[in-house]
């Protein structure tokens, strides 16, 4: 059964008491905004299936979102969310106030450097030192012995595996795969924002994915595949593309120019950001060598 934890020194205390009364299991955690979705729930059965105890923790975190974003409105359904973890297989779902994570206006922060001036670090600024920051209260809070993060926000497990790397934080990341609907069109909390003809137009993000590892085989370099993957984006009248680039993975450097990206030795991401009103989508693949 599932319990819901709102304050820091309970959490803490549960999980000592897990750790005395099961010191051979392991504590998974899945760190979440809430609005839960089918892709946090394969997040959450991964870590029951891998760890005697899961806990899922559910706060929007307001340090990570830019003036003009959407932290006042972000989605909440507090019952749901409840209901869609236990299911899942969690124990623990820690849903603390703003005032319980940040007392006092922090003075500290988390700040990956390199990873977070492209992609979404270049439009959200700020973004990443809100996430990076919050994730390590979060693992200090918590310390759990595996952590399971989407690769739909890929950019997020690259600077979160490199801070823990750097910081030599005793946690394991584990990266899982995106979650579809079933047209293709990656689960996201932001989704139920778009009209009826955004939710149409935006499959153009999952369609121009599948098509990439075709354009790459016809011996595509990482300039024609951007002018490629733009092309095709803005064939959809409602989208307004913030980025659509290609990067190798985790290091996100530019490909070497010239360079046939059939023949690449690194693992690639192609990441795409686009609006549909004010809404901003994000969707990748991760392709690796042959
Ligand atoms: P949130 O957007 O709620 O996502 C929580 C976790 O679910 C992230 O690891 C994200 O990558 C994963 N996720 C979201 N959609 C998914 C999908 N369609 N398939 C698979 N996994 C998916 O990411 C955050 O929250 C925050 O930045 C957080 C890490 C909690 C820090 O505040």
């Amino acid at each position: 059964t599932l319990s819901i934890i709102r304050h820091i020194p309970e959490l803490r205390e549960r999980i000592a008491e897990f750790r005395r009364s099961r010191p051979d299991s392991s504590v998974g955690f899945v760190p979440t905004m809430g609005y839960l979705h089918q892709g946090h729930a394969s997040l959450i059965r991964r870590s029951a299936e891998e760890n005697g105890l899961t806990v899922v923790s559910a706060f929007v975190n307001p340090t990570q979102f830019g003036p003009n974003e959407d932290f006042d409105k972000y989605p909440r359904d507090e019952a749901r969310d409840k209901s869609l973890a236990s299911e899942a297989g969690a124990h623990i779902l820690f849903m603390p106030e703003v005032s319980e994570m940040y007392p006092d206006p922090i003075r500290t922060t988390v700040a990956v450097t390199g990873l977070t001036d492209r992609l979404c670090g270049a439009s959200r600024p700020g973004h990443f030192e809100g996430v990076a920051t919050v994730v390590t209260k979060l693992f200090n809070i918590v310390t759990p012995d595996r952590a399971y993060f989407g690769l739909k926000d890929a950019q997020q497990v690259a600077v979160i595996a490199r801070f823990t790397r750097d910081l030599n934080i005793p946690v394991d990341i584990v990266p899982c795969p995106t979650v579809r609907e079933a047209d293709g069109l990656a689960l996201s909390s932001r989704n139920v924002y778009l009209s009826p003809e955004e939710r149409r137009q935006a499959l153009i993000l999952s369609r121009t994915l599948g098509q990439v590892p075709d354009w790459i085989e016809e011996g595509m370099t990482e300039a024609e595949l951007s002018v490629r993957l733009r092309g095709k984006i803005r064939s959809q009248p409602l989208a307004d593309i913030d980025y659509a680039d290609v990067l190798t993975y985790p290091e996100l450097e530019f490909p070497r120019a010239g360079m046939r990206l059939r023949n690449s030795d690194r693992p690639l991401l192609i990441a795409l950001a686009v609006r549909f009103g004010n809404t901003r989508l994000i969707d990748n693949v991760l392709l690796f060598p042959q």
